[in-house]
């Protein structure tokens, strides 16, 4: 929910115009994770000198501009250009010492509107200002005391109190200090330490120009450093402090909600931590860190100390987060899963030899094997599609691991306050590792003594971080808001996991073999079904003007008719049901009639024949069926013709719902793109839902 983005130039001079492209194309990067406002702030003039080289004559008496836009990034760009347009502001005037910050927003306090976006304002002469991806919870409070102090709000945001509390903290310091000046990190560490929830905060300031502020809390943060004299490798001394120092070299500094915008500019990051504040001034940096800060539950906060961090290197390329050849991203991210479904599984399946059995190696795993196959119970704990690919690995993780194993919708857990023991496994599932709900989820799992598994998307997010073990998925960047090659790595993860936790019972062995074969040739089955895609534009065509589609599944397959659905509600803007097949009698009957179009999945597993059931009971009743059967079950599962068929290739059971779920992830993609809506922002949806 929300991106920010923060651009410093130091020592080298850039064009205005430069500044606002680095900005707004650090905006269009992030425009996923929120798209209903955008803004931005950059500064407005030169030294007084106009010599470009000299940042500290900057007059102090100028505010930064701040332009703000209801709507997506091409709707702030179309309007910046007008607004300086018609301030006659020169896009060749260049600065060579600069702060511009920039935000995209996805509403939670406030409707979607010019003064609700961000940048938020301390008042009228901007003389701090503050983008924020995250949640104050204790913003009505704060508001309050402002409000006595003579502050006036002009939007609903929880954001709005963080410039003016630093606006406030940075009139009482002059007035008990006099002319001792307070440093721009003195200012921010005091807002902190006031502010409860989460937060990733960038903060630029009329009094500390050329400056930014970097810090969170919860939602994630990067910065991503570029000397511009540096060897053209990334392979470079990584610890070597130069990077982060004031060494007098010309130095570009981008903050960003995630890599996604700062991979085009340098591979060179730092993951910023939660309670650290970052302090961007004269081409260097300088971070200082709370041990116990106040948090959620609004502990009190110890002293700073200043900590040294080394960076590190994106592994990330700039063609992964390029459309490429593909007119939408869910569109290339469907056809690009037999990639990543291969880098998925790169070097943790074990082929075996002449003596040695195939396995399979999870790194990040093998130290606490033992203790999850003693584990009284496993519980999946996720939101969304990665709650559903987790119900699609359950049935191989209750065979193999012969541990009962249990499903939790992550909020539904918090809401009931459900059971959760010592002797458990909780297992959390998220794409981007940093979903609200999911990660309390994980808080509450860990006060109550559970082993803590993360599976995530996102090298170095909170779910990453703060479980005690588990593995990547390795599907590379998902920017499309539907979520697509992510669930069917998410499966086959969860399927190595149920290998690796079953690895050492004899009694399964050929199973496991069998279904380490399955791996092995998934990607080539992925490439089979993705030849259904005009097939599935053309079923797209016939259903483009229904209002409702229902999805049948059960077993392995019941997670793919709730994912199905998932995916046609969500982009589509068509209601959609999975529905489990085994209650299709009780209450889901009364809707079939020869209208409603009904998708059956009948793959071949230990389900089939009572799938061939249903069809039938659903066939005699009129109903419209669209059946997805194994290739060449067309005749057997069809009766008399009467129904339109998707023939699938036949895998191992367990990995079924990785090739079922591509024609309707391509079904939904079509009736998207056909019914005209935005396939890869849908309405009100972000991708990372960083709030409650
Ligand atoms: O990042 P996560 O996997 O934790 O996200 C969970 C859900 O918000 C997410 O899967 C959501 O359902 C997607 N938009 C589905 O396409």
């Amino acid at each position: 929910m929300c991106g920010i983005f923060g651009y410093v130039n130091c020592g080298i001079c850039r064009e205005r115009r430069h500044i606002l492209q680095v900005l707004f194309n650090g905006l269009r990067r992030l425009e996923y994770r929120g798209y209903d406002s955008a803004g931005i702030s950059i500064d407005d003039c030169l030294p007084p000198s106009s010599s470009a080289t000299s940042s500290t004559s900057f007059s102090t008496s100028r505010s930064p501009l701040v332009f703000r836009q209801e709507g997506n990034i091409e709707s702030l760009v179309k309007s910046v250009y007008e607004d300086v347009a018609a301030m006659e502001l020169n896009l060749e005037e260049s600065f060579s010492d600069h702060a511009g910050i920039a935000h995209t927003r996805w509403a939670t306090h406030g409707e979607p509107a010019t003064r609700n976006s961000h940048p938020q304002t301390s008042g009228a002469e901007n003389e701090f200002l503050v983008v924020h991806n995250g949640v104050i919870t204790n913003y009505e409070v704060l508001k309050e005391t402002l409000v006595r102090h003579g502050f006036t709000f002009e939007s609903e945001t929880d954001t709005e109190v963080i410039p003016k509390l630093a606006k406030f903290i940075f009139d009482k310091a002059h007035e008990a200090e006099g002319d001792q000046p307070v440093t721009f990190s003195q200012v921010v560490l005091e807002v902190m330490k006031h502010l409860e929830g989460a937060c990733a905060l960038i903060f630029k300031s009329k009094h500390y120009p050329n400056e930014l502020i970097a810090c969170k809390r919860g939602s994630p943060l990067l910065l991503g450093v570029k000397e511009l004299n540096e060897d053209a490798s990334n392979e470079s001394t990584l610890n070597d402090s130069k990077f982060l120092s004031k060494n007098g070299q010309p130095k570009e500094f981008f903050l960003s909600s995630d890599a996604n915008a700062i991979v085009e500019h340098t591979k060179k990051v730092l993951v910023i931590e939660d309670n650290e504040v970052l302090h961007i001034k004269d081409g260097g940096v300088s971070i200082l860190k709370f041990d116990n800060a106040r948090g959620i539950h609004g502990a009190a906060p110890s002293r700073p100390s200043s900590v040294q961090r080394a960076l590190s290197i994106l592994e990330m390329e700039v063609e992964q987060i390029n459309k490429g050849n593909y007119e939408h991203y869910m569109q290339k991210e469907i056809h690009e899963q037999p990639e990543s479904l291969t880098t998925t599984m790169r070097g943790r399946l074990i082929r075996g030899g002449s003596s040695k059995a195939k396995s399979v190696l999870l790194g990040g795993l093998k130290d606490h094997l033992k203790t999850i196959r003693r584990s009284r119970r496993i519980v999946f704990i996720g939101c969304g599609t990665s709650y559903n690919a987790a119900l699609a690995s359950r049935p191989i993780m209750e065979e193999l691991s012969g541990v009962p194993v249990t499903m939790e919708v992550a909020s539904d857990l918090l809401d009931r306050q459900g059971p959760i023991y010592r002797e458990d496994t909780a297992i959390f599932v998220s794409q981007s590792g940093e979903t609200a709900d999911t990660l309390n989820a994980l808080e509450y799992a860990s006060e109550n003594g559970a082993l803590c598994v993360g599976i995530t998307n996102t090298v170095g997010s909170a779910i990453a971080r703060r479980t005690v073990c588990g593995v990547h998925i390795n599907a590379g960047a998902e920017i499309g808001v539907a979520s697509t090659k992510a669930y069917t790595s998410q499966i086959v993860v969860m399927a190595m996991l149920a290998l690796a936790i079953g690895g050492d019972t004899m009694s399964t062995q050929a199973r496991r073999e069998a279904i380490i074969d399955g791996l092995f040739d998934l990607p080539n089955k992925v490439r089979e079904v993705l030849k259904l895609d005009a097939e599935m534009k053309e079923l797209a065509e016939l259903l483009i003007a229904e209002q409702s589609l229902l999805v049948f599944g059960r077993g392995y397959n019941y997670a793919t008719a709730l994912e199905g659905a998932l995916k046609v509600k969500e982009v589509a803007l068509m209601h959609s049901e999975g529905i489990l097949a085994g209650e299709m009698k009780h209450g889901p009957l009364a809707l079939v009639d020869e209208n409603l179009p009904i998708v059956v999945i009948a793959t071949r597993d230990a389900c089939f024949s009572k799938q061939q059931s249903v069809i039938q009971q659903l066939h005699a009743r009129k109903g419209r069926l669209i059946v997805m059967c194994s290739k060449g079950d067309a005749a057997s599962v069809c009766p008399g013709n009467s129904c339109r068929v998707i023939e699938v290739p036949i895998v191992e059971d367990c990995l079924q719902p990785v090739i079922n779920i591509v024609p309707l992830q391509l079904l939904a993609y079509h009736l998207t793109v056909l019914r005209g809506y935005n396939v890869d922002q849908p309405r009100n949806l972000a991708k990372s839902v960083t709030t409650e």
